[in-house]
């Protein structure tokens, strides 16, 4: 059993307890557990015999607690598949290309989802059924009971011991299902089953399948604060900063009560700040009641991308003297706005968003990221000096945005879909409700490049979302990532305008339009492929010098010398930070299954762009690097384009220890040298006032004798379900990275952990993602392997023919 990050901070520590000691924890305020563990079975889309009699008969919807095998409480369901949540299945399924001829509709939307075989041309692949235990003790007779889903992809029904309890419609918005009718207190088994359908998508993108997000069980006393039951608000006064809270307290038992709420302020060390003004609320049955107070935070330590502090709001609610629930809401304390002269301003202080746009997928997961590589990602993109992400386009993991505001991202945090139907507000309205307390958020997109986005209907419906977004959080501007007609339609609605690409485009509307704040909200796009320097349209290879975009797009210099110069531009989002499964861009084709878009490609390794943006996106840390990679057989004594990206003053490349000269850097640009090509040992080095402030080599390697492991980290203290990064790397016997001769690499893991996937970043890799080996692309290769919860020693090995193998140990701390 394990308990959310949240449930421990708010609850008694219950991880270390054994199963089945519930009920003596029964006096409890709340628990939360988070349901990992699930069997796993394909159903069909088509055929209620493969599908565990969903839609057989009458008794799908006719007879309650009865609507299919595949539900009940008693299926056997030790035959299906023991997975862990998140989980994607549609990872691990097929390719499959369209059988030609196949019309061109069909062609695009394969490609579009990555030619996976899943959609409605696949139901044996598009339906999967889960189901797991509910730990459920007898005095939970007396709790008010629900399941919480982060997002499933996409509808789902769930079944609580055979009774439809609840489900979505929505690949991204969590919802809520309150179970506590549906059980059995006194035995059991008690068992939830999902049986959740992915035949249609929401995306142009790779989407995934299942359940790709958290699943908490909640059990809270009868009198408690509701999900999401809480908002805090801080503005300043000068010296301190004025905390208003609102909190919700709601009564699910059948006679009135009265509930006193009483508040406190704890700083990011735990120490108590504040205390709010107790509530008192009578609550008749089924009633909610919302109490308020505020408190005053002398000198408080301001929450932003470089020091992300996190005060949290405990709420405890006591009926008759005893705590019947507690309730924490993390906050941060600092304030946003868009300025149409000055960009992004944090506490009124002008902050370039050097984003980036992201989508939920990783090699080797699919969309089922564990919360650690979340968190690795969000490493990166740091390390490369971004402070920003967007959301494309659909609202976030909870596990993600928790990670956001306690790394320190500004988030724009983007809505699935801009219509005002009873669905879509559903889903806007819960994805407030969720994030409006977090720090790291930082506007509401309402949008991106809909057909409707430069007409009065448009307008119409963005309008009506905006009102309510307002209703719920007028503390955050809205904005709309536009393609074009920015000064028409819902560009005359939101509060920040979005340019996605054309960044040429801003000048003239900022000169119409001076009052209206504007940034690039997809941005650059360069497209490549990491490790390769020369087109090859034939093999889908992309060079990967800063040179080749769609027409639509542009290379990252070109947007952002117009970005870095314009302070009324309050930054961009690069399209894309890490390469994504689908839309395969240039070549929207067979084999390629991945976009080329990424300054990293799909495993996060970095891409030569990336070094563009880590110069002059941390300008204050000298680096120069070097591409490309100095392996050209064949080639000696003729030219090759060599290019430096860097931040230092001048540069000055050498070949086998001659000066190739010594250049100024162009501010925000790169260098470019043609070398004749010898073999040896290209150096780069950098220069600022005067002196050697930064160095970077490419040498010749010779063929691979050895497998290098690394893993991200050396201990893991996240117990079950925490995952590592581990990098394979290919090098010769003088420890050169050896970029073109690529090998298969075997991974092993001794200890509680296993391997959850691989990838190597080739986006024409057909190879499994959920295996334990993968051949290394340019020398690289990724796995990810996850904790089992046992603390101890976890060894991984790499082994690939003919090479000493590589090993790389981590340790499970205690949890
Ligand atoms: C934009 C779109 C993105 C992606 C991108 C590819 O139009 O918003 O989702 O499709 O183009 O260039």
């Amino acid at each position: 059993m394990e308990f959310t990050r949240r449930a421990v901070l708010a609850t008694p520590i219950l991880s270390a307890l054994p199963a089945g000691a519930l009920a003596a924890e029964a006096a409890s305020p709340r628990l939360v557990q988070r349901l990992r563990d699930w069997r796993f079975h394909l159903g069909h889309g088509a055929d209620p015999e493969h599908d565990f009699g969903w839609g057989r008969d009458q008794r799908t919807y006719a007879k309650m607690g009865v609507a299919a095998d595949g539900a009940r409480q008693d299926f056997d369901d030790s035959r299906w598949e023991a997975v862990q949540v998140p989980h994607d299945w549609a990872v691990a399924l097929p390719f499959a290309k369209p059988a030609a001829p196949a019309p061109k509709e069909r062609e695009d939307a394969a490609a579009a989802h990555g030619f996976k075989a899943i959609g409605r041309e696949w139901p044996g692949n598009s339906v999967g059924w889960y189901r797991a235990r509910l730990d459920i003790a007898p005095t939970d007779r007396n709790r008010a009971v629900w399941l919480e889903f982060d997002g499933v992809f996409r509808d789902c029904t769930v079944f609580v011991n055979g009774y439809v309890a609840g489900g979505s419609e929505s690949g991204y918005a969590p919802f809520q299902v309150p179970v506590g009718d549906f059980l059995d207190y006194d035995g059991g088994p008690n068992v939830v089953a999902v049986r959740v359908d992915a035949s249609l998508g929401e995306g142009w993108f790779y989407e995934g399948a299942g359940l790709y997000r958290h699943v908490d069980l909640v059990r809270a006393g009868p009198v408690h604060v509701p999900q999401w039951g809480s908002v805090v608000r801080t503005c300043d006064d000068g010296t301190a900063s004025i905390v208003r809270a609102e909190v919700e307290v709601r009564n699910a038992a059948a006679s009135p009560t009265t509930a006193e709420l009483r508040h406190r302020l704890l700083d990011p060390d735990g120490r108590e700040v504040a205390v709010l003004p107790p509530a008192r609320l009578a609550l008749t049955p089924g009633a909610t009641a919302t109490a308020r107070g505020e408190a005053r935070v002398p000198a408080p330590r301001r929450w932003s991308p470089d020091a992300p502090a996190l005060y949290r709001l405990v709420s405890e609610v006591t009926v008759a003297g005893a705590v019947v629930d507690r309730y924490e809401t993390p906050f941060g304390i600092r304030n946003v706005r868009f300025d149409a002269q000055r960009g992004f301003l944090l506490d009124g202080r002008p902050v370039k968003l050097l984003g980036t746009c992201n989508h939920q997928d990783h090699a080797g997961v699919g969309t089922g990221i564990p919360d650690a590589l979340h968190a690795w990602r969000i490493d990166r993109v740091k390390e490369m000096g971004s402070n920003a992400w967007r959301t494309a386009h659909n609202p976030a993991a909870a596990a993600f945005l928790d990670l956001a505001d306690e790394k320190g991202l500004l988030v724009i945090a983007e809505a699935r879909r801009n219509s005002t139907d009873a669905t879509a507000m559903g889903e806007l309205e819960r994805m407030i409700r969720r994030d409006r307390n977090r720090p790291s958020v930082i506007a509401w997109s309402l949008g991106n490049e809909e057909p409707h986005q430069g007409t009065a209907r448009g307008a119409r419906v963005t309008a009506a979302m905006q009102a309510r977004v307002r209703e719920l959080d007028p503390t955050r501007p809205t904005t709309f990532a536009l393609d074009n007609s920015w000064d028409k339609g819902v560009g005359r609605v939101v509060d920040a305008v979005g340019f996605n690409y054309r960044t040429d485009k801003i000048a003239a509307f900022h000169a119409a339009h001076p009052d209206v704040p504007v940034y690039g909200s997809e941005t650059g796009s360069t497209v490549a492929t990491r490790g390769a320097y020369a087109n090859d349209t034939g093999a889908q290879v992309v060079r990967a010098y800063d040179t080749e975009h769609p027409w639509w797009a542009s290379t990252a210099e070109a947007w952002w010398t117009v970005a870095a110069a314009n302070p009324y531009i309050a930054g961009g989002f690069v399209w894309t930070g890490f390469d994504y499964r689908g839309e395969p861009t240039p070549f929207p084709r067979f084999p390629s299954i991945s976009s080329y878009f990424g300054v990293m490609d799909s495993c996060g390794f970095p891409k030569d762009n990336y070094y563009y943006y880590r110069a002059w996106w941390r300008p204050d840390r000298p680096l120069v690097h070097l591409l490309p990679h100095w392996n050209w057989p064949g080639r000696e004594g003729q030219p090759v384009e060599v290019w430096v990206h860097g931040n230092c003053a001048e540069v000055e490349l050498l070949l086998n220890g001659r000066s190739l000269g010594r250049k100024a850097m162009p501010r925000n640009r790169h260098l470019s040298w043609q070398v004749p090509y010898a073999p040896g040992r290209l150096e780069a080095r950098g220069y600022d006032d005067g002196r050697r402030s930064a160095t970077d080599v490419r040498e010749t390697a010779a063929r691979p004798v050895r497998v290098i492991l690394t893993a991200d980290r050396r201990i893991l203290m996240g117990g079950r379900g925490d995952a590592a990064v581990l990098r394979a790397e290919l090098v010769d016997a003088r420890g050169r990275p050896v970029p073109d001769d690529d090998r298969l690499v075997r991974f092993t893991v001794a200890g509680d952990a296993e391997v959850i996937g691989v990838g190597n970043g080739n986006p024409t890799s057909l190879e499994a993602d959920r295996a334990s080996e993968r051949r290394t692309f340019h020398g690289l290769a990724q796995a990810i392997v996850r904790l089992g919860g046992r603390p101890g020693m976890v060894t991984i090995q790499a082994e690939a023919d003919g090479l000493a193998p590589g090993r790389a140990a981590v340790t499970a701390a205690p949890s």
